[in-house]
């Protein structure tokens, strides 16, 4: 008979599991505070949309629209696609359900990129992220980027550079694209192969390409800032003047255009250095003053940001970060060799109590399930034997102790809350 085949999970996806596991749980629950501490409600929108909501909301021309989308006609004949990221949902909810204003979201969201897989660059990432929509106070882009960036720091991180932009409302940012598409027509022999193709589209995208080539070319080229009109600059001017204000230092990145048609205003991205120059970018957001209204809601601004999961955890990682997010040890290990009920009433009591408890099962043998204890890494493991349980009584082992006389007492039922309450020092 032939082996079954042993299924692994697909390119550019990974299990989370093992010592990821407290880092994961860690960080969304340090981002839910946050984002409680500043006023957002969890939204969960559908893993997939029809396909206009993408198409029209990160737009037809953008890199992930045209190349990287998972596309599929469902049973009944409708095309839909996997999330690539989170914004365009959160509005398509939005316009749905006209919640009142100001709408303050936040998620947590696996999205889907049919990318080339590499270090920090997956087939399926996970975001956090949060919305608002309804102002464009520039108060709340200072409150966006502020929240991303305490979050960081409350995850360790440091030599995080934050590069911000503004594109304008629609024509500032028409009136550049339309200069640039001049520009970059004159000298379209020395852009790189792909964008002498595509500048026309999408000029935009020429802006941040790597190829040196094109770089030469946008490097004399024209430049966002110097489009903007005396309103979009003065708002430009609140926000980083803002963002000063509480500390948080800036840097003017005049190619930053993001891969987003939505972008009006307001851009930003945060840099981790310790990621060395490739998939350095643990999050990136901005405005899309126009995004309600393209998806046909009522015109109202928003602004928002999403960062990687799994490149906040690498960027930890690249800087020696190696604690677990969040404390994740057993208190308790009941062992038990009677196999009747007695542990099962100990554990559900002391759960009941708020102890993190756990047992081994199948009734083995002493010795098997004190190894198992001492690997769960429990402070404490309680003993019931068929003594104990003749006695009305159980043992308390202290595993951290290597003293073993010390480590072991034998205390009534009644006695143990007090006994354990006294070891865990709760
Ligand atoms: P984004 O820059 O495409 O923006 O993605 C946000 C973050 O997700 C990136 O900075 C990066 O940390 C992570 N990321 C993106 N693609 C991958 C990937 N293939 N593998 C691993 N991590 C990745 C957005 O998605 C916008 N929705 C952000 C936003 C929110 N703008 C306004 N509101």
């Amino acid at each position: 008979m032939t082996e079954p085949t042993v299924f692994q999970s697909p390119v550019g996806t990974h299990d989370v599991m093992g010592e990821q596991s407290a880092l994961w749980e860690g960080m969304l629950a340090i981002f839910a505070q946050f984002a409680y501490r500043y006023g957002f409600q969890l939204v969960h929108t559908p893993m997939f949309e029809e396909i206009g909501v993408f198409n029209r909301g990160i737009g037809e021309n953008s890199d992930v629209a045209k190349k990287e989308m998972y596309v599929f006609e469902d049973r009944g004949g409708r095309t839909y696609a996997l999330r690539p990221e989170g914004t365009a949902s959160i509005v398509r909810a939005f316009v749905q359900h006209q919640p009142t204003l100001p709408f303050k979201a936040w998620y947590m969201t696996p999205a889907f990129r049919y990318e080339r897989p590499q270090a920090g660059r997956y087939r399926q990432h996970h975001q956090l992220g949060v919305e608002v929509l309804g102002t464009d106070d520039p108060a709340v882009d200072v409150e966006v980027i502020s929240l991303a960036w305490r979050f960081y720091q409350a995850l360790g991180l440091t030599n995080i550079r934050l590069m911000i932009n503004s594109m304008g409302h629609q024509e500032c940012r028409g009136r550049f694209v339309d200069v640039l598409r001049e520009e970059l027509f004159e000298h379209r022999e020395q852009l790189c192969d792909e964008h002498q193709r595509t500048y026309a589209d999408n000029p935009l995208r020429v802006l941040d390409c790597k190829k040196d080539e094109c770089r030469a070319v946008t490097d004399d080229g024209p430049s966002l800032p110097d489009f903007l009109c005396a309103d979009c600059a003065a708002h430009f001017a609140r926000v980083r003047d803002g963002l000063a204000s509480i500390g948080i230092e800036s840097e003017l990145n005049p190619r930053l255009v993001r891969g987003f048609d939505y972008y009006t205003r307001t851009t930003f991205e945060f840099v981790a250095d310790a990621l060395g120059n490739a998939q350095n970018a643990i999050g990136g957001g901005g405005r899309y003053d126009k995004l309600a209204e393209q998806l046909g809601g009522k015109p109202t601004s928003g602004i928002g940001f999403g960062s990687g999961i799994e490149r906040l955890l690498l960027a930890r990682a690249a800087q020696g970060l190696t604690d677990p997010l969040i404390e994740r040890g057993l208190d308790v290990f009941v062992v038990d060799t009677t196999g009747e009920d007695v542990a099962t009433a100990l554990v559900d009591d002391l759960r009941s109590q708020g102890y993190a408890v756990d047992r081994a099962y199948d009734a083995r043998s002493m010795k098997s399930q004190m190894k198992v204890a001492d690997r769960s890494g429990a402070r404490v493991a309680l003993l019931i034997g068929p003594q104990e349980q003749a006695a009305g009584e159980i043992t308390m082992r202290d595993l951290r102790s290597d003293d073993f006389e010390q480590a072991q007492l034998r205390v009534g039922r009644s006695e143990l809350g007090a006994a354990l309450a006294q070891l865990l020092g709760k």
